[in-house]
C-alpha cells in the first residue's frame, strides 16, 4: 500500500491541561534501519498520559518539579505508548517480509540488550508514540499477533496496563494458591492485576470503589473490598491468614496499613502512587516478617514476550470502557481524569 507524506497527530507542546494537546498535520515518520513503520489502529489510553501532560512526575532533587517520568520531554511530543496495528513499511529491505503483519509494539526503551533489561524510557514521552495514525517502532520491538483472537482495540490495552502488571508479577514472584492484594483495581493496571493473578491461581482480594465493584468482581476477584469504607478491617475479613503480595498502583496511607497484613516473608509492590508519594510505614513490618517492598516500572523484554504470548492464546480480554476519535483525545484525557470508566479507553486514529 502507498504512504501518505503527511498524517494527523495529536501531540503536547508544553507541560499543562487538556489545552496542550494540539492536533496536527505532520509529516508521516520514515522508518530508519532496524524500524518499521506501523499504521495505527487503535492506541489506548494511560495515566502517564496524564501525568507526562502535566509533568507530575517530579524529579530525584525537588518532588514539585514540571517533569515527565524520566525528566525532561522534548516538545512537541506526540502522546501515546500503547498501539496496535499494521506494518505498512520496513527501513532495511531485510524487514520487507514483515509488511502486512498486525502487530502490537513494546513501548519500552530499555537500558541494555538482552532479556531483563530495564525501562528507561516510553514511546509518547521519550519518543513519539501513537497518538497518530502512523508511528516507527525498532523491529524487535514489534510483535507479530497476526493470529490473536483479541481485537485490535484489546491489543492496543495490553504494553502498558498488562505489561505493567506482569511485570509487578513476576517481580513480585506471585506463586499459585498465595493471596493478592490489588489496589486501584478498576483501572488499567489494577484491572489487569486482576485477571493475571487469577489465570495464576491466586486468590484475589481487589480494592476498589462505588459501582465498579461489580466489575472488578466480574473480571476475577474473589473479594472486592470498599475504599471509602474501612479497607484494613475488610481485608482482615476477607483473608484472616493474611496476604502473600500486595500489588499496589495507589501507595499512599495504603502502604503504611497494608504491610501489617502481609504474612511471614510477604512481598508489597508498587508501581503507582495515585494515592500519594510521600510514604510512612512501620519498618518493624518490614524487618521482623522478612518482607519486602518491591518497586516496579514497566516490564522487561522476557515479561513482554510472555504478555504477547498471552495474547496470541486469548487468555486475557481486557476490557474496553470507551473509544474515541483521534480528534478528540483531548476529551477522551479528561474522561480518563474523571476515573468513571472500567478498563481502557482507546483512541482510533
Ligand atoms: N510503574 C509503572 O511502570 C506504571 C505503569 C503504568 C501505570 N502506572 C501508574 O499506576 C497507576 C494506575 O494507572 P492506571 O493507568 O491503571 O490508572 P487508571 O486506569 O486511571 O486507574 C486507577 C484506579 O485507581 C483508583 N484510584 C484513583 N485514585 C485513587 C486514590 N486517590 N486513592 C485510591 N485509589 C484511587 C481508581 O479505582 P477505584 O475507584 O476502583 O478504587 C482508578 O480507577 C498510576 O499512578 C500510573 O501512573 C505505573
Amino acid at each position: 500500500m502507498s504512504v501518505p507524506t503527511t498524517m494527523r497527530a495529536a501531540r503536547i507542546t508544553g507541560h499543562g491541561g487538556p489545552e496542550m494537546l494540539e492536533l496536527a498535520e505532520v509529516p508521516v515518520p520514515s522508518p530508519q534501519p532496524g524500524e518499521a513503520l506501523v499504521q495505527v489502529s487503535a492506541v489506548a489510553l494511560n495515566n502517564t498520559d496524564l501525568w507526562t501532560r502535566e509533568g507530575a512526575y517530579g524529579r530525584p532533587e525537588d518532588p514539585d518539579a514540571l517533569s515527565g517520568w524520566r525528566g525532561t520531554v522534548d516538545f512537541p511530543r506526540v502522546q501515546g505508548a500503547d498501539v496496535a496495528g499494521r506494518i505498512v513499511a520496513a527501513g532495511s529491505a531485510a524487514d520487507a517480509g514483515l509488511v502486512g503483519r498486525r502487530v502490537v509494539v513494546d513501548p519500552a526503551i530499555y537500558d541494555a540488550e538482552g532479556p531483563d533489561a530495564n525501562p528507561v524510557g516510553l514511546m509518547g514521552s521519550e519518543r513519539d508514540g501513537g497518538y497518530a495514525e502512523y508511528v516507527t517502532a525498532p523491529t524487535e520491538r514489534v510483535h507479530d499477533v497476526t493470529g490473536s483472537p483479541l481485537t485490535d482495540d484489546q491489543l492496543a490495552s495490553l504494553p502498558t496496563a498488562y505489561g505493567t502488571a506482569l511485570g509487578m508479577i513476576e517481580r513480585g514472584r506471585l506463586r499459585q494458591d498465595e493471596t493478592v492484594l490489588v489496589s486501584g483495581a478498576s483501572g488499567g493496571v489494577g484491572l489487569a492485576l486482576v485477571q493475571i493473578a487469577r489465570a495464576r491461581g491466586a486468590r484475589v482480594v481487589a480494592i476498589s470503589s462505588g459501582s465498579k465493584v461489580d466489575a472488578v468482581r466480574e473480571a476475577g476477584a474473589h473479594d472486592v473490598v470498599d475504599r471509602a469504607q474501612d479497607v484494613v478491617g475488610q481485608v482482615r475479613a476477607a483473608v484472616p491468614e493474611g496476604v502473600d503480595v500486595g500489588l499496589d498502583v495507589v501507595a499512599g496511607k495504603l502502604v503504611g496499613e497494608g504491610l501489617p497484613l502481609l504474612r511471614e516473608g510477604g512481598r508489597w509492590v508498587i508501581a503507582g502512587a495515585l494515592g500519594g508519594y510521600d510514604v510512612s510505614f512501620d519498618v518493624r513490618r518490614l524487618y521482623l516478617h522478612n518482607a519486602q517492598v518491591i518497586g516496579s516500572a514497566m516490564h522487561t523484554p522476557t515479561h513482554f514476550g510472555l504478555l504477547m504470548d498471552l495474547a496470541r492464546r486469548g487468555e486475557i480480554r481486557p476490557v474496553i470502557a470507551a473509544t474515541f476519535p483521534l480528534d478528540q483525545a483531548a476529551r477522551a484525557q479528561e474522561e480518563l481524569a474523571r476515573r468513571r470508566h472500567v478498563g481502557k479507553i482507546v483512541l482510533h486514529p
